[in-house]
């Protein structure tokens, strides 16, 4: 047994779950009905669940027996409702082409429908004592953690490279207890936000603990390239170096925060501000540009400068808007381009 494998054991005897109500009479029955459950729910919401179902159906041939309207029924509220599609059908399957008993390779089991392989492995692992890998999200996180697997687990490479993972610790064994054991250490310990590395069994051997990596692992789904927007920021600045700037409106981007004038499509509608909000005004400025990424867009930022002699009557009135001095803008809500600005501007006075 691995190293890996035997303080997993270890931890799991002390600090591991005993007493989940599938534990108890491991079943293929049971086991696989819980599987199916947890593989989309939280162990709390399952346990009523899973409880109900058994009282109604107590074996695979009740459950393939009954109308599908019924599983559903008790399916309610748990979500995901192919999941109870297929266990209906799955249940017709095992008592029809496998006289009521579970295969027990893994083979025969993948061809349950709603059965995959990390599934199949619990099964086979937690009802038979059968040694086979499991790989459920807890799983990849403790072992892309551990062995500082890099990327997305949703490919195929890195999936690859988890599962070889998941195949070499897994003992012979009580390959029951490990295998209920990396669960609970995924749930409970190797956790995705603030781990507890301090009471972690592994942690000598954690490669992304010794890193201090532990959040950059597993990689995260890569973003979907977002659309690219521009606008520019018309900064009106008086001799005294104030800019003006203006409250936005409470609904949309930035909403109530302090920002430039904006003007979406370059040249010409800066020249027409700057003729209506200043008498005379210096060349044009252009500041370098500035990146930002909303959740659904990035926005390329043109800041352009207009330092202007002198400021019609009456500017600061409109819009909400006052003259800011960009070394001392006070307690006003900023978005963070914004200040980016401010510094530059304070930095050429
Ligand atoms: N999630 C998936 N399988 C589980 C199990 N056997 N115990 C706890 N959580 C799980």
């Amino acid at each position: 047994m691995t190293s890996f494998a035997s303080r997993l054991l270890d931890w799991f005897d002390l600090h591991g779950r005993h007493d989940l109500p599938w534990q108890k009479s491991k079943t293929a029955y049971r086991v696989w009905l819980s599987e199916i459950m947890l593989q989309q729910t939280q162990v709390q919401t399952v346990i009523p669940y899973f409880d109900r179902f058994l009282t109604r159906f107590p074996s695979v041939e009740d459950l393939a027996a009954a109308p599908e309207d019924d599983v559903l029924h008790l399916w309610t509220g748990l979500g995901y409702y192919a999941r109870a599609r297929n266990l209906h059908r799955a249940a017709k399957l095992v008592v029809s082409d496998f006289g009521g008993q579970f295969p027990q390779d893994l083979d025969g089991l993948l061809q349950l429908p709603g059965v995959g392989r990390s599934t199949a492995g619990a099964i086979l692992s937690l009802a038979m004592g059968i040694r086979a890998p499991i790989l459920d999200g807890n799983v990849k996180r403790v072992l892309a953690r551990h062995d500082v697997v890099s990327g997305w687990p949703g490919t195929t490479t890195t999936l690859n490279k988890l599962w070889a993972l998941a195949e070499e610790y897994t003992p012979t064994a009580r390959v029951a207890d490990y295998t209920q054991g990396i669960m609970d250490l995924g749930a409970t310990l190797c956790t995705r936000s603030a781990p507890g590395c301090q009471h972690c069994p592994l942690t000598n051997t954690c490669q992304a603990r010794s890193r201090c990596e532990q959040a950059h692992f597993p990689g995260k789904k890569p973003r979907k390239t977002l659309p690219e927007r521009e606008t520019y920021f018309v900064i009106f600045q008086r001799p005294d170096g104030t800019v003006l700037m203006e409250k936005r409106p409470e609904q949309g981007i930035w909403g109530g925060l302090w920002c430039f004038p904006e003007s979406q499509d370059g040249d010409a509608s800066p020249a027409h501000l700057a003729t209506m909000r200043a008498s005379a005004q210096e060349p044009t400025i252009y500041l370098d540009p500035i990146k930002h990424s909303f959740s659904h867009y990035r926005l390329t930022i043109r800041p352009i400068l207009l330092k202007i002699i002198r400021a019609s009557e009456g500017v600061a009135e409109v819009n909400s808007s006052q003259w800011i001095d960009p070394q001392t803008p006070g307690s006003i809500g900023l978005p963070v381009p914004v200040t980016q600005v401010l510094k530059t501007l304070a930095l050429l006075q």
